[in-house]
């Protein structure tokens, strides 16, 4: 069951993803639905002619009832960010799409793990636990686990360093509240600042400024140039299906749906969950200094006000 994997949405996100998810080892099968079925069809063969130069995945177009027996669908269905636009103003029109979506993925594949790219996707997995009823662990947002790797590959270009031995999270919406979380970041078992230092690169307030503001805005910044964001997104939904897929029990700072968080009920922001065959575990809330405390409170707040107006 794990091997196969469902994307719903065959645009350039649902496309990129299955294009790295072809080459996972562990996935046998990935599906591509989409309301426009010539699209998917197209994708499929795309990527199954790539994948026929040594990937043993079976790339294919399919209607929701080939769904069954996925152990994890993706949805990246909805519209995406256009210029000036934020994540959150997509909310309306995306929760229509996913809801949609759901009530067709849930009748097919009712104990797949969801994993929800469609922005603002930090709202999908309570979409999912409110009016689906799938077990919270089972809806998970990417959320900041893009962030994150944006984050490590800024921090690592800093100190010269590959992105895979510097340890930093961001926290919060994927969006503009997003929290990086500084105080808890970590090089070779040393705090980042003192890390910096030491190699001669120290973080100064400014250039910490510089890289936060960078971070943030990375999906702003590339959707300028290119119109699109598909293939940092694409990567993060390659990690995060293989993670589950194969029950590595890997940490990601990924979103799912909170009763309550610092106080904010009812919320879904990004916090580091452990990732397996099973879906999400609890999150874990890490040390945070004041300011990081007081940033998260605040985006845990936006999203509940999403969520609210969202789906109430
Ligand atoms: C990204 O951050 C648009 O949410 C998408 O690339």
């Amino acid at each position: 069951m794990g091997g196969k994997v469902g994307i719903i949405g065959a645009g350039q996100v649902g496309a990129a993803a299955g294009f790295l998810l072809a080459n996972v080892p562990g996935i046998s099968e990935v599906v591509l639905v989409d309301m426009d079925a010539a699209r998917a069809r197209s994708e499929a063969a795309d990527i199954a002619h790539a994948a026929a130069f040594g990937s043993p995945a079976l790339v294919r177009a399919g209607d929701y009832a080939e769904l069954a027996g996925a152990g994890v669908v993706v949805v990246t269905a909805g519209t995406s960010l256009k210029p000036g636009q934020t994540r959150l103003d997509l909310l309306a029109a995306n929760v229509g799409v996913v809801s949609a979506v759901l009530e067709r993925v849930l009748a097919v594949a009712p104990e797949a793990v969801l994993l929800f790219a469609s922005n603002p996707v930090d709202v999908m997995p309570a979409v999912a636990v409110r009016h689906f009823g799938v077990p919270r662990g089972r809806a998970i947002g990417t959320g900041c686990a893009l962030d994150s790797a944006r984050f490590r590959d800024r921090l690592a270009r800093h100190l010269g360093l590959s992105p895979g031995s510097v340890h930093a999270n961001v926290l919060g919406e994927h969006g503009d509240s997003e929290v990086l979380h500084w105080s808890g970041a970590q090089v070779a078992g040393m705090p980042l600042a003192d890390f910096a230092a030491g190699m001669g690169v120290p973080l100064t307030s400014e250039a910490r400024e510089s890289i936060t503001q960078e971070v943030r805005t990375s999906a702003y910044r590339i959707k300028e140039g290119k119109g699109v964001s598909n293939f940092g997104i694409g990567g993060c939904i390659a990690r995060l299906t293989r993670a589950i897929v194969n029950d590595e029990h890997v940490v990601f700072s990924t979103s799912t749906f909170m009763e309550e968080l610092l106080g904010v009920g009812e919320t879904c922001v990004s916090l580091p969950h452990v990732l397996s065959a099973q879906g999400a575990s609890a999150p874990f809330l890490p040390p945070l200094d004041a300011a990081e405390e007081t940033a998260l409170r605040h985006s845990a707040e936006v999203l509940r006000q999403a969520i609210r107006v969202g789906l109430d």
